[in-house]
Order: C-alpha cells, then structure tokens, then sequence
C-alpha cells in the first residue's frame, strides 16, 4: 500500500528473525567502532537530512536519532508539533508529501498507529517509527542489544556473538499495562528464541488481534508465551523483568483510575524474590519511569540495566538508519 519501493520501519513486523538479528549485530559493531575504536563513520549521510516529526515529548528517540544522524555526517531536523502543520492545519497525506520530498528520512512520533501509516503510504523515504500508541520497535532493538551484551560470555564480545546463540531460551516477564511496548516485545521475542510472560490487570491486557500474531510467531519459533494477570505468576522461572508507565502518553486523564487498577503491580524486590524469578534476574525499563510501577530498590540496583538500555538506543537507531537510508533497506 505504500510508495512502491520504498522500505519503512513501521512496526515489528518489518524485520524478520534475520533481518532483527543482523541489525543488533550492526548496533554492536558501531558501538565498539564509535566507542572502543574511536572510529568516525565516513559521513554516508553527508549532505542527506532526516526530519524528526514528533508530535509528543522524547528525551531518548530525539537525542539517539539527532547524535546518530550527526556521526553519519547528515543533518538531523526536529520538528514537534508546535512547530509544523502536522495533522492540525494540514492533512497528513499533505505534510508526508511535502516533507518527504525535501528529506532524505523520517523519524516520526504519532499518537495513533494509523497516523504513522499514512504518512508511509504517500511518503517517497523511508520512515521509522519512533513511537505509535500500538508499537515501539526501535525501543525493543535497544532492549536485545541490552540483553545480548549482558548474556555474551566472558571473554567473548557482543559483536562477534551470535544474539541468537545468548538470547535463546531466555524467560523475559513483563509487569504492567499491556501497551505499545509488551506489543512490540512479543513480536519481536520469538524471533531470538525467548520467552515471554506477561500480568497485565484486567481490562489492560494487550491487544488481542496482536496477541494472535505474536502467538503465530511463537509457534513457528517453538518459543513460549504466558498470559497471566497474577504478577507471581508471569514472573515465576524469569530470567528478565521489565516493565513501563501505567500512564503513558496521551492517556493523563486516565491517571487516577490506572494508579487504582494497578494496585499490588509495582515491581519491588521482595515480590520478584517471593515469585521465584531466577536468582541472577535483570531489570529493564524504557523509561521515563515513575516510582508507583518500580521502586528505586529495583530500579537503581545492580540487577538494573536501564541505562545502558537507554544508552543503546543510540545505536540501535543509528543501526536502522544506516540500515534504511543508506544501504536502503533491511
Ligand atoms: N524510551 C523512550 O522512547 O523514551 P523517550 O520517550 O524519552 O524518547
Ligand atoms: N508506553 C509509553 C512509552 C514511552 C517511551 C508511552 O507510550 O508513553
């Protein structure tokens, strides 16, 4: 349905199991050029602009892409939605048409999925979703990465180790709202071999037509997901814990009755030792994060590892757009 040819990161499902795992290789290979080597990048990007069209706040998905664009010598332009006409004075359809046709690429935060989809329909470059309320994929890129360098074995390193061989069979339990970002884990975690368990309260479990899907590629992988609303339950036997806000962008009205129907979610560490999570279990978060979901206990402990998570959006990010604008595709 979109410009003929023109490949997008729009949701999960964009990247199949090799695609995913070259891409976490590529990460890897740019964070030790960068930051080991101190290699520069070449500047593949020079003279070549990509717009960042967001129409909610970003500390993380702004500075990854805006410092990646920089190391590929191109120029990153930030766009938020006091800024340009997008979906208020100006049809989408218009404003995809217009900015594609002066910018090499487009970062793009929306509100609802659909939006992001029209704009790749009539969008002559390439787009990667920085953000839709039904998926995050760039945020599950930077989580594997996350896992696959803490998982590489001693001695070994994270660019020369297969993600499969360190990610397979791991049991990752989330704790929370079923949103965008359990949407894009249960996607994409088949397809590293792991596991996945969720406790969402009811009347917040995920998107059912997603579920499906996810459920499909868990069983072509042969890979287990669980749907529990009991937290002991999702996390008993996990490896890793993540969770996120119960309140997330667009949903503040809702705050008082979520903070409500959340009641006995948080993740503290008691609730994760009494449920028989694995000894050495990890913490991950997206962030920004509030203390009623996890207390600073988890949060800040060595068993965390949300910020070279956050870190590694960078280069996940930069991964995808070397990926989509300069090797054009996937
Ligand atoms: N994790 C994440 O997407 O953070 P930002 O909203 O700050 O970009
Ligand atoms: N679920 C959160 C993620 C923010 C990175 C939100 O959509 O606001």
């Amino acid at each position: 349905p979109t410009v003929t040819g023109v490949p997008h990161l729009l949701t999960d499902n964009d990247l199949s199991p090799k695609q995913l795992t070259d891409v976490l290789l590529s990460a890897c290979q740019f964070k030790h050029d960068a930051k080991v080597l101190g290699k520069s990048s070449g500047a593949p990007l020079a003279g070549k602009t990509m717009a960042l069209m967001f129409s909610k706040r970003s500390t993380r998905t702004r500075v990854a892409t805006e410092t990646a664009v920089a190391y590929l010598g191109g120029h990153a332009m930030f766009l938020g939605s006091q800024d340009i006409q997008l979906g208020v004075n100006e049809s989408l359809l218009d404003t995809s048409k217009v900015v594609s046709s002066m910018v090499d690429g487009i970062m793009a935060r929306v509100g609802a999925h659909s939006e992001i989809e029209t704009l790749a329909k009539y969008s002559t470059v390439p787009i990667i979703n920085a953000l839709s309320d039904l998926y995050h994929p760039t945020q599950i890129l930077a989580d594997l990465m996350t896992l696959h360098e803490l998982y590489t074995p001693t001695g070994s390193e994270a660019h020369k180790t297969s993600p499969t061989q360190t990610l397979k069979n791991l049991r990752l339990a989330w704790v929370g709202d079923g949103n965008n970002i359990l949407h894009s884990l249960m996607l994409q975690l088949p397809k590293v071999g792991m596991h996945i368990t969720m406790a969402t309260p009811k009347g917040y479990e995920p998107n059912q037509e997603i579920l499906k899907q996810a459920q499909e590629i868990a069983k072509e992988a042969g890979t287990e997901i669980g749907v529990f609303h009991d937290p002991r339950e999702a996390i008993q036997g996990a490896d890793i814990i993540v969770t996120d806000t119960w309140v997330s962008m667009g949903q503040e009205e809702e705050k008082k009755k979520r903070l409500q129907d959340f009641a006995g979610y948080q993740l503290t560490t008691d609730l994760i030792n009494n449920s028989g999570a694995k000894p050495g279990w990890k913490f991950l978060h997206c962030l920004p994060r509030k203390q009623e979901e996890v207390t600073d206990d988890v949060f800040y402990s060595p068993k965390s590892h949300v910020f070279q998570e956050a870190e590694n959006r960078k280069w996940t990010i930069l991964a995808c757009i070397d990926q989509l604008l300069v090797k054009k595709g996937f």
